[in-house]
């Protein structure tokens, strides 16, 4: 039944919907809902004798390759904050090219839907050569990396056949604040923070569920608007930089038009010489720490006369640029980690809907492989 369409048209569009529930089967079995004197907390079988280990290291160095390396991005900020060890990323071509330092005393993590990219593959060799801790988190049983990592965790999103990833990414977002909250579980002084965690991690299979009729529905219609563009630049920060890098993948790579991610704390060393009237700029604005700077980020834009789209927490349209009217894309607001597991979901049905407005290939989009198997 999983590798059938059923009643959508692209397994990518399929893969889209099916959030609600590969976000459940993921969470499946691992959040503790704790009770009278017993915290709410995450079990990870896969992971629960080496997290002493894991807490001891040097740092965690998470390996991944397109959109994995992106949900690592997004789960960067929560994991060092919960677990209080330093959180470096690396892109597995990148860190082999280089020969980049790994230590015996640091955790590597494999993060890879397919668990066979080559790169990943070869990475993980190395890292195993240099004696670190190795883990895996992968979507599929069995595979290369799920073997020959010391420990690991399973993603457990289901089959996943369009070629651009989408339910893989959420999952693999969730799995990384469980591993998160499993390493910072031995601390006090978090222990409200990562309650609050697990009661929007609980939560967000229906936040999921609510939205995806109405958002559809307007990433349609914005789809219709943006089809003929040449580009389309895509602005976030702090928890959502990884929703701009992924957001102007999907687009990219399905949609085949140009798209690029802009970290919007690097927006004047570069990127805001291309903004005129004729750009189109996606800036994602949901409410978390980061808010007020993107406010600034937004009017500097108005102000070269971008055409912006903004994306904002519900029932915040107005406070994004007051006084002007600008096209938004409303989103729940969840905890701010979360966010990126919601933000994303506008951005993985734009790219849908303009790849089938624009006559391409949705589930195999040109020169693209599912699983790039060689070097
Ligand atoms: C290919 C796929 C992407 C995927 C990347 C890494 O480029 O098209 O969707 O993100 O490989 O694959 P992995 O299986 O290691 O996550």
């Amino acid at each position: 039944e999983q590798i059938n369409k059923g009643r959508y048209k692209h397994y990518m569009e399929k893969e889209i919907h099916e959030q609600p529930e590969s976000l459940k089967t993921t969470m499946r079995g691992r959040l503790i809902r704790g009770g009278f004197h017993k915290a709410k907390s995450v079990l990870l079988g896969g992971l629960k004798d080496h997290l002493k280990t894991i807490r001891r290291s040097r740092r965690i160095v998470f390996i991944g390759c397109g959109t994995s390396y992106n949900a690592a991005l997004a789960a960067r900020p929560i994991l060092e904050e919960l677990s209080g060890v330093p959180v470096t990323l690396e892109i597995a071509s990148d860190l082999l090219d280089r020969q980049g330092p790994i230590y015996r005393e640091d955790t590597a993590v494999f993060v890879s839907q397919s668990g066979e990219t080559a790169d990943t593959l070869h990475a993980l060799q190395y890292a195993l050569e240099n004696g670190a801790l190795c883990v895996g988190i992968t979507n599929t049983v069995g595979s290369a990396i799920a073997r020959n990592t010391h420990c690991g965790i399973h993603i457990n999103a289901g089959c996943e056949i369009g070629v651009a990833s989408t339910k893989a990414y959420t999952s693999q977002i969730v799995v990384m604040a469980m591993m998160a909250l499993a390493i910072g579980d031995d601390t006090i002084s978090s222990l409200s923070r990562r309650e609050a965690i697990i009661d929007g991690l609980f939560d967000l299979p229906n936040k999921v569920k609510e939205v995806l009729p109405k958002l559809d529905q307007e990433m349609k219609d914005l789809a219709k608007q943006l089809m003929a563009e040449q580009s389309l630049l895509v602005f976030g920060r702090g928890y959502n930089y990884a929703t701009a890098l992924e957001g102007a993948l999907k687009v990219k790579e399905v949609a085949l038009m140009h798209s690029e991610g802009i970290l919007a704390g690097e927006m004047k060393h570069g990127p805001l010489a291309l903004v005129d009237e004729n750009l189109s700029i996606l800036v994602i604005a949901t409410h978390d720490a980061c808010f007020s700077k993107q406010q600034s980020v937004i009017q500097q834009l108005h102000a070269r006369k971008g055409r912006l789209i903004v994306m904002c927490s519900k029932g915040e349209a107005p406070l994004v640029c007051p006084g002007v009217s600008v096209r938004v894309i409303e989103v729940p607001q969840v905890e701010d980690c979360l966010q990126p597991v919601i933000n994303i979901i506008p951005l993985q049905l734009l790219s849908y809907h303009l790849t089938v407005l624009r006559g391409y290939n949705v589930d195999q989009p040109r020169n693209l492989a599912k699983s790039v198997t060689t070097q």
